[in-house]
């Protein structure tokens, strides 16, 4: 590890970013992406090592970070539960001591948050949550990213999270948080968000609906997830059954703005939480959303780790 001329920051929840930084991440991607496409040459972090560490699998997370640290120079360390000392009981402690002593910066998707807050806490350098049961804050900025992108600002704008009240809807319930916009909830019974417990401190921000069609109502933009997260496989069966009724159709988004748009974070199931018409049809965003993923974390590891850059 070089150590570094400021803090070490960690980006574990959507809300340790106040929305003045995310203004600057967004400007910082949206450089970086027109770099991208140009195929200019941009190494700011020549000689900077990145470690992932996967609990779960992955394909969005893996490629868009592993790509996007070797674009900028850097280099980067792939490891799993099945072939780490992780997965032979080593304590995540002591992983995260011997880890930062020789890498620049850490991604972890694991299981419960407890765990990447206790790698944080024993770490010499940043470490960035790649999702755990509670959270997946890369995959919100890269969807908000993507609506400026699209429809511009999301401040006083509507959000409609149809589906489980999971790591994703607790992301976007900070996301109206700190950036100003209304999230609109509708899950299953026995799947409701706790805006308390994801973090929310601003309850205005989050309006619940019974029906999923009435929390799409005049949305600007309609999102779901699949019914059964990692971690969660063995409650399929019951899942499939409750969450019947939270596939998000054609009438849904007719019942949005007409210039509504539909993301999924994705991996995702036609038929099941949305339909082909739907991610398939023109108000789809997905893959901009998921190539965006990478962007938005190049500009996320230039901050880590150098703070803010002149354009
Ligand atoms: N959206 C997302 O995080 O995808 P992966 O699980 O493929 O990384
Ligand atoms: N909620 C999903 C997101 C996958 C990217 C999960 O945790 O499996």
């Amino acid at each position: 590890m070089k150590p570094g001329p400021h803090l070490i920051r960690h980006f574990l929840q959507f809300k340790d970013f106040r929305a003045e930084e995310y203004a600057y991440l967004f400007e910082r991607a949206t450089i970086i992406k027109k770099r991208f496409k140009n195929y200019e040459k941009y190494t700011p972090l020549v000689d900077r090592t990145l470690a992932m560490v996967f609990e779960k699998a992955s394909t969005r997370t893996r490629v868009s970070f592993e790509a996007g640290m070797y674009q900028l120079g850097g280099s980067v360390v792939n490891l799993t539960t099945a072939d780490s000392q992780l997965g032979r009981a080593e304590p995540i402690e002591d992983s995260a001591r011997v880890i930062s002593r020789m890498v620049d910066i850490v991604m972890i998707r694991t299981f419960e948050q407890a765990k990447i807050e206790a790698f944080a806490a024993h770490s010499r350098v940043p470490v960035i949550n790649g999702l755990t049961n509670e959270y997946h804050p890369c995959q919100i900025m890269a969807d908000v990213f993507t609506y400026i992108e699209h429809r511009g600002s999301l401040q006083g704008k509507v959000v409609a999270w149809v589906g489980d009240g999971n790591n994703m809807a607790n992301t976007w319930l900070q996301a109206a948080d700190i950036l100003g916009f209304t999230l609109h909830v509708s899950t299953p019974s026995g799947y409701e968000i706790n805006p308390t417990v994801a973090g929310v401190s601003n309850a205005q921000c989050v309006k619940v609906f019974k029906n999923p069609l009435d929390a799409c109502q005049g949305a600007h933009l309609v999102t779901t997830d699949v019914w059964t997260s990692m971690g969660f496989e063995a409650e399929n069966e019951a899942r499939k059954a409750a969450f019947a009724d939270w596939c998000v159709d054609q009438e849904m988004m007719q019942a949005a703005q007409s210039d509504a748009l539909f993301m999924h974070c994705l991996p995702a199931h036609r038929g099941e939480e949305v339909m082909a018409e739907v991610i398939d049809g023109p108000q789809s965003v997905v893959w901009d959303e998921a190539e965006n993923r990478m962007h938005v974390q190049k500009a996320l590891m230039e901050y880590l780790l150098i703070g803010r850059v002149g354009s």
